[in-house]
């Protein structure tokens, strides 16, 4: 496939948050962006990451790579800054984090603590809104911004418990977001991804059970894989996608349209 792919984000300087591994959506979505031309810039989140992602960064040839925890002061502030003084500009973001404690995360709703639905909603979303203000100066000729959402956001899915109504209110800030900013050129698109094998989802109780439905419930039959996410996003970044924004799209083989 990859041969017959043309550059079509040549130019394009692309801010990519929430790799962990090579299993991490963020990475499919990094390695889509750079196999159609774009440049770079990827993060870890603290120390103990930045063996497995730095690598996976030189592989992707990121022109900036650095630490990202948006839960500590300043570092967000610190890696646009890194991007203002090597690029000027950015036309892409993505976000791709997710995080509960995993007492709030493993019980259902009504038994998640007060600090871990606000900590769960601060990694979550709020530092979607945050990255979007900070981007969005960069992008004065325009951009896209993604974050990852889940089915959860708008159907109850089992155990997936305080992340179904902290995923709404990410889809929602999507769409606030898309209305604020696309009079200023800039797109902004939920991506709600069928379920992956990743080391997020491996905090899910069942996630086995997910995958098993997913793979039956898909008109396409199949499970996507991170490349799928990834060229998907690559597409709605470009201009081919440039009246498409404030919606969430699907990359799950078509499982949302079935009872
Ligand atoms: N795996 C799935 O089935 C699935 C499906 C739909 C949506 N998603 C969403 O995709 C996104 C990426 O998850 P993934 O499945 O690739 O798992 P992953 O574990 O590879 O990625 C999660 C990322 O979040 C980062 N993160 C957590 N806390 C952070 C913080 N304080 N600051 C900065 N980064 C932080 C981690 O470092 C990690 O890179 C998440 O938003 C997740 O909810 C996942």
């Amino acid at each position: 496939m990859a041969d017959t792919i043309r550059p079509v984000l040549a130019g394009n300087k692309a801010l990519v948050v929430g790799i962990a591994n090579d299993h991490s959506i963020a990475y499919g979505c990094a390695k889509a962006f750079h196999t159609v031309g774009a440049e770079l810039a990827v993060t870890w989140l603290n120390d103990k990451a930045r063996p497995h992602v730095e690598p996976l960064g030189q592989e992707l040839e990121a022109a900036i790579m650095a630490p990202l925890d948006v839960a500590v002061p300043g570092q967000l502030e610190a890696v646009f800054d890194l991007v203002r003084q090597r690029w000027g500009r950015l036309d892409i973001l993505l976000h791709s984090i997710a995080f509960a404690p995993k007492a709030d995360l493993g019980g259902g709703l009504l038994d998640c603590s007060a600090e871990g639905f606000a900590k769960a909603m601060d990694i979550s979303c709020h530092s979607f809104v945050r990255m979007a203000k900070l981007a969005a100066p960069l992008m004065a000729e325009g951009g896209t911004m993604f974050a990852m959402s889940y089915y959860g956001a708008n159907r109850v899915v089992p155990n997936y418990n305080v992340m179904g109504p902290v995923k709404a209110a990410l889809e929602a800030a999507c769409r606030y977001l898309a209305y604020e900013l696309g009079p200023r050129g800039i797109r902004v698109h939920a991506i709600s991804p069928g379920p992956l094998k990743t080391r997020a989802a491996s905090g899910l109780k069942d996630f086995e059970l997910l995958l098993n439905e997913a793979a039956a419930k898909a008109p396409v039959g199949e499970l996507v894989d991170i490349m799928d996410v990834g060229y998907a996003c690559a597409y709605l970044a470009t201009s081919f996608a440039r009246r498409v924004t404030g919606g969430t799209v699907y990359v799950d083989g078509g499982a949302n349209i079935v009872a």
